[in-house]
């Protein structure tokens, strides 16, 4: 398995140390922007991911309400009342766009995956509970689910199974039932699942597991502060929230469409029962009970509290505004994209977008971006290029357009034409 080196490995002749006299903030200041100076420009729209911006506006509310709370401590809910309150608020706008009801429990975690691997865990000990005679217990999603459940699988001893999407991307509750086993304690669909963007088929795959008594999760990281506002405004898509019946918990991440300050996702259960296994709970050392909601201890403050502000800031009117910019910068790429003759994966309805050629290399095509000065994404399967928009790409997109023009006009042609395939 690949890991990530450790940061300083491989360089003991360069050593960084910690100075021996402490440096003047201003000189710091400067080195801090010099540091930066090569990063990809994600303010003029050339990073396809990572960011979620949405106005200046928004980003100066996240960053103050951020500072106001920067020292106070998630842990510490007895000693800070505030962010109890900010907590339970934002929990309940959350549980208010996806259609809990009154039983319906949940609670803030510090990013997408700590909100999966919190539910991978009450999924996996609801099932012991319930039936401890069972074997390995394995997590049952298509191909295209996140890997994060595949990650909270390797840290909590569960097993994963993928299964093949059908023709349109999205999962294939067939191929998702056949494959359920009495190992099986969790099916996961999303909403969007990230590499091509469209929306599993959230009923059918409820439907199963309530048939099979089984756990189902809805990762709407991406979309579960986006989808609600796309249906507000009027686009016909199923229901996928707390409104399906069998739907037991879903992940939504606030640090990316609800525009907040990063280390803020929301993590919400159906009941009391399910929420139940999101906590954990130790009183055998010398200082006492140790509770926790959460997988980590110590929480950002700041980022609960910006979660609050900016939600209570942008209203549902602000969401919706930003949405519908959104969904128009995605249309306008998508369109012209189209025009390039590239083919869009499936039939995206949010914020990212995924196209390959039947003509051209794509992976050719994306080293000419890069040279152009655009951070790529890719698709591997089938190969193509990908984009998580906001509004840093609504001025970019007939500069990528061009350059995306240019490039292909360079490209070599696909050694495999009528398949969308170029190979890596
Ligand atoms: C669908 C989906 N789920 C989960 C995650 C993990 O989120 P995070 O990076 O906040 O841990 C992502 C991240 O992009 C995602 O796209």
């Amino acid at each position: 398995m690949k890991t990530v080196s450790s940061i300083g490995a491989g360089k003991k002749d360069e050593l960084n140390t910690l100075p021996l006299k402490g440096i003047p903030w201003l000189e710091l200041q400067d080195q801090l922007r010099e540091a930066g100076k090569d990063d990809v420009d994600w303010r003029n729209g050339r990073v396809p991911m990572f960011i979620h911006y949405a106005g200046d506006d928004v980003l100066e509310v996240a960053k103050q309400a951020y500072l106001m709370y920067f020292s106070e401590n998630g842990l510490g809910l007895r000693a800070f009342r505030s962010l109890a309150k900010f907590e339970s608020e934002v929990v309940e706008m959350g549980l208010g766009l996806l259609h809990g009801n009154a039983l319906a429990r949940g609670a803030m975690t510090t990013g997408g995956t700590e909100s999966i691997f919190l539910a991978v865990k009450a999924a996996r000990d609801l099932a012991k509970k319930r039936d401890s005679g069972r074997g390995k217990p394995q997590i049952l999603m298509a191909c295209s689910a996140h890997p994060a459940f595949d990650k909270a699988a390797h840290f909590m001893g569960l097993d994963t199974v993928r299964t093949p999407l059908q023709a349109d991307f999205r999962a294939d509750p067939a191929a998702i039932e056949a494959a359920i086993t009495p190992d099986t304690v969790m099916i996961v669909g999303s909403v969007p699942a990230y590499p091509h963007g469209v929306i599993d088929p959230i009923s059918e795959m409820a439907a199963l597991a309530q048939k099979h008594g089984i756990w189902m999760h809805v990762d709407a990281c991406v979309g579960g502060y986006f989808a609600p506002f796309v249906k507000q405004l009027g686009e016909n898509i199923p229901d996928w929230d707390f409104l399906v019946p069998g739907v037991t918990s879903i992940s939504a991440d606030l640090h990316k469409y609800g525009y907040t300050a990063k280390g803020a996702s929301t993590l919400f259960f159906r009941d009391a029962e399910s929420f139940a296994g999101m906590g954990w709970s130790f009183d055998n050392w010398p200082r006492g009970q140790y509770t926790t909601n959460t997988l980590v201890g110590t929480r950002p403050g700041g980022a609960i509290a910006a979660a609050w502000a900016v939600m209570k800031y942008l209203g549902q009117s602000g969401y919706q505004r930003v949405t519908q910019r959104v969904i128009d910068t995605r249309c306008a790429l998508q369109t012209g994209t189209t025009a390039l003759g590239l083919t869009t994966f499936g039939d995206p309805k949010l914020s990212i977008l995924a196209y390959g050629s039947y003509e051209h290399n794509i992976a050719d095509i994306g080293v000419r971006m890069t040279a152009h000065g655009w951070l790529v994404g890719h698709v591997t399967t089938p190969p193509g290029l990908h984009h998580m928009l906001n509004l840093t790409h609504e001025p970019a997109i007939p500069r990528y357009l061009n350059d995306l023009s240019d490039s292909m006009s360079q490209a070599s042609s696909s050694k495999q034409v009528g398949k969308l395939s170029a190979q890596y």
